[in-house]
């Protein structure tokens, strides 16, 4: 590929000027430098930044695995929640075809579970799945996670009760924590296949390991493309000291400039359905990595133009607290043209002969001249298409400059204390052994 991932600041200019980002994202090459050197806040968990390289030798093996999966089942669910889902998710959404559960003699279909609690949601895939000839790929770093757990054991017993329980091992792969968990244990009282989630590399930065390569090249993509976008982007980024020419530097001292001027807000834009769970992931690193000790930008998305028509109200005239990063595309993977029509009585003949892509093309530069004349600072990130290469670099790119904004925020952006809270609560109200005693004070809570 010829092209790279670029970064547009020219709609920033009425709210920072591209002086100051320069110069913030130049002071913040000592935060690239402490990456480089895991000197750091976190410094533990930066396996992920030569992830292209490690993962490498491990590549004949996942695509092994993918091929046995696809060859013995027509469907894979994937279970997981957070990081040890969304990555993968984010890459096959992208990719695949928007139908594909509905397409005809088709290849694989991914499901996926774990990700909530909801009875329906599992009750209904269930439903699905009694038709369905199908393999679990299980993910949990941790191991002890509720959500996936739940959803495994009733999967666990759904399949073994279908298919007997030795098939059911043959098609059941747990991706977990090398030697701890109750998934580890369970992987090897029951002979599951594993794959490993190294100790330096958590959950939201993991979509390069198994946890998100299995599943993708399970659903027939090209995960040694995605590597080598990825692998591409790190060698333009990881070590590239010249501010102005670090798409992860400038990103990260535009969002840090527009928060100080008090955009707490970040919206990320994209104009085509399949980047909807690229925002998700996007939003769970940015989220679970900045928000903390009151700090960090609120990460939040939308499908444009879907979403023109319920949260563009808001955006163009509402409070002041937003800036946008808008993933622009620039060819679509189809190709369609509006037809004429010899009456023209929906008045579109103006648009015959012209392809959709053309029309949603349009509709994001005049969305983008709205919102800036609306006074929503803009950033703009450039791909050429959607494809395995590319999206390994918005991959490389996002985490780079996440981390490097966690730095510039002076947090730590590997860890997420506060996710514990909530689940601290929930044990304590299901009665789980240990937490009696805070179960019985949040009752009295309730009262
Ligand atoms: O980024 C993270 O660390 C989290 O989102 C985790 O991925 C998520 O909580 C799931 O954890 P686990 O993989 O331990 O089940």
């Amino acid at each position: 590929m010829k092209e790279n991932l670029s970064i547009n600041l020219k709609n920033l200019k009425s709210f920072v000027s591209y002086e100051e980002v320069i110069a913030l994202a130049q002071q913040s090459v000592r935060h690239l430098d402490s990456l480089n050197s895991a000197t750091g806040s976190g410094n533990d968990f930066l396996g992920w930044l030569s992830l292209p390289d490690d993962i490498v030798s491990q590549l004949d093996r996942i695509e092994r695995k993918a091929k046995h999966l696809r060859s013995v089942s027509d469907t894979t669910v994937v279970i997981g929640i957070g990081g040890s889902y969304l990555g993968a998710r984010a890459v096959i959404e992208a990719l695949s075809h928007t139908f594909a559960p509905m397409q005809k003699n088709k290849h694989h279909d991914i499901f996926y579970a774990g990700h909530n609690i909801c009875e329906d949601y599992l009750s209904d895939l269930i439903e699905i799945l009694d038709a369905r000839n199908y393999s679990i790929i299980v993910i949990s770093k941790s191991g002890t996670t509720t959500e996936p757990a739940i959803a495994f054991r009733i999967l666990k017993d759904h399949l073994e009760r279908k298919i007997g329980k030795a098939k059911a091992a043959d098609r059941i792969i747990a991706i977990t924590d090398e030697a701890k968990g109750a998934l580890r244990s369970l992987a090897e009282t029951n002979g599951y296949d594993t794959f490993v989630i190294p100790d330096d590399i958590g959950g939201r930065f993991s979509v390069l390991t198994p946890v998100g390569l299995l599943p993708v090249a399970v659903s027939g993509l090209d995960i040694r493309l995605l590597v080598k976008g990825a692998k591409s982007f790190e060698l333009l980024a990881r070590n590239n000291k010249k501010a102005s020419d670090n798409p992860s530097l400038l990103y990260a001292a535009a969002r840090n400039l527009l928060l100080q001027t008090g955009r707490s807000t970040e919206i990320l834009v994209g104009f085509t359905p399949r980047l909807h769970y690229l925002a998700e992931w996007w939003k769970q690193l940015f989220g679970e990595s900045e928000g903390k000790d009151g700090k960090g930008i609120f990460p939040s998305s939308v499908d444009f133009t879907t979403d023109l028509h319920s949260l563009g109200q808001y955006i163009q005239e509402g409070q002041r607290i937003l800036f946008e990063t808008v993933i622009s595309v620039k060819n679509p993977r189809k190709k369609l043209t509006i037809p004429r029509e010899t009456d023209d009585s929906d008045q579109l003949n103006y648009l015959a002969g012209k392809r959709l892509s053309e029309v949603n093309h349009n509709a994001e530069i005049g969305t983008i001249l709205a919102h800036s004349d609306g006074n929503v600072p803009i950033i703009t990130l450039n791909i050429p298409e959607l494809n395995e290469y590319y999206i390994g670099q918005i991959i490389y790119f996002f985490e780079l400059a996440c981390a490097i904004s966690g730095y510039i925020l002076d947090v730590n952006p590997f860890d997420q204390p506060g996710v514990e809270a909530y689940k601290n609560n929930m044990f304590a109200l299901l009665n789980k052994p240990g937490f009696e005693e805070a179960g019985k004070e949040l009752r009295e809570k309730l009262k």
